[in-house]
């Protein structure tokens, strides 16, 4: 890998960094979102086509919620990995080594798939080559016109309580598109949205996978496997290796910002990431739980400002909300999930700092992995189409809703 191209181009990333700069700034939204953990075998092109459509629709609700662009960045093309709480688990009384994402092991529950196997790395690269090529192909041909995405297919909608004020802003936007489309007047803005950029991430656990694909110029290095790296919330400790890597390379890149996070010890990994205060550079993700947001953001939140640092602020309210129900899935709940954006935004604002994004694990099929939303998926549903490699994603229709009651909250609160 070491001598092969790179996956993205030093332009791309640097192009990243300016359109983060303009969400750090209050003038685009962040739309980060995809598997918790790609895998092998669920690669196909249908799977990606409906991820790629139900991000591009998330994106046009997010515009009208906002009335900003919408930065639109990937977890895929290279999430493979995934950092444990602990290195073995138990299966039917036999110690096996957890799994550790299809970039090192495999997830069936045998000694043999559990061992790691560097061949894997070839795969994930070869994949994630494939992946972003797809996508973008997609992206640019056509797919993501504004005619096809917005040919809503809110199944959901036609059942749920909320319907009507669902359909009512989908056909404000319908609206809203049509008279731009009639109006003739911004035929360049009409080609952007036809040509939907796309930028991919992921978490940077493997570092050698990480190093392989890093190459430099006079400016600096250049992570090459994605636009966009973020650091975990179990290896953001400033004398982590991670973060050593992470401050060696130009690309924007995330931390996530858990519940244990200390404040003075985030100042410190925010001066070594971004030592020249460089905007759009550091994308923090804070990931605290539906209950305990009010509580924790708020203090984060007003001395990072007073630092006079300046960061992207995102909300993962995937991560905190992890429960396992007595039948045995881990889980989330939608309105956990969205309790929590929704408390993000609401600290943002009194605080007087820009919510700028959010950061979902999420995919286009039709799983059965978080509980809730207008499908009103129960704990008995779960195992019907329970698919993920690691943590549990909304579905499509689930993802959908939250964009659009995400949307509706946004407007209610401008
Ligand atoms: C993840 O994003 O999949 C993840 C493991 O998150 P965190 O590091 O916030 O737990
Ligand atoms: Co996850």
């Amino acid at each position: 890998m070491k001598n092969s191209p790179e996956l993205v181009s030093y332009g791309e990333i640097r192009r990243l960094k300016a359109e983060l700069a303009d969400v750090a700034a209050g003038k685009a939204f962040l739309l980060q979102g995809g598997d918790c953990a790609e895998s092998f075998a669920e690669f196909n092109a249908k799977n990606l086509r409906d991820y790629l459509r139900v991000l591009l629709q998330m994106t046009m609700v997010l515009m009208y919620g906002t009335g900003l662009p919408v930065v639109k960045v990937g977890r895929i093309a290279g999430q493979f990995a995934k950092p444990r709480s602990s290195a073995t688990e138990i299966i039917n009384g036999v110690e096996l080594p957890s799994y550790r994402g299809d970039q090192i092991n495999a997830p069936e529950e045998t000694l043999a798939a559990r061992a790691a196997d560097p061949e894997r790395l070839i795969q994930v690269f070869n994949q994630s080559a494939i992946t972003l090529n797809y996508l973008r192909s997609l992206a640019r041909g056509g797919y993501a016109s504004l005619n096809r995405v917005n040919k809503w297919n809110l199944d959901f909608v036609k059942n749920s309580p909320q319907g009507e004020r669902f359909e009512d802003i989908a056909n404000h936007i319908d609206h809203a598109l049509k008279f731009i489309a009639a109006t003739r007047l911004m035929p360049e803005n009409l080609e952007a949205l036809n040509e939907a950029s796309f930028y991919t991430s992921h978490e940077g656990l493997h570092l050698a996978y990480e190093e392989a694909l890093t190459r430099s110029n006079d400016e600096g290095n250049y992570a090459c496997s994605a636009h966009m790296l973020w650091i975990g919330d179990r290896t953001r400790s400033i004398d982590e290796a991670h973060v050593e890597f992470m401050r060696g390379i130009a690309n924007p890149v995330g931390v996530k910002v858990g519940p244990s996070t200390k404040v003075d010890e985030l100042l410190k990994l925010i001066d070594i990431l971004n030592p020249e205060n460089e905007p759009g550079k550091l994308t923090l993700i804070t990931r605290m739980g539906a209950g305990k947001v009010a509580e924790l953001l708020p203090p984060i939140v007003r001395q990072v400002k007073a630092s006079g640092k300046s960061v992207v602020w995102s909300c993962d309210p995937m991560h905190g909300n992890t429960e396992k129900t007595p039948n045995g899935y881990k889980t989330r709940k939608f309105n956990n999930i969205l309790a929590e954006v929704k408390a993000f935004f609401e600290v943002h604002r009194s605080e007087g700092t820009v919510p700028g994004g959010v950061h979902f694990e999420m995919t286009g099929q039709d799983v059965t992995e978080c509980l809730g939303g207008a499908q009103a998926i129960s704990e008995v549903d779960l195992k019907q189409r329970y698919i993920t490699a690691c943590d549990p994603r909304l579905n499509a229709s689930q993802s959908l809703e939250l964009a659009f009651l995400l949307a509706e909250a946004i407007k209610a609160n401008s």
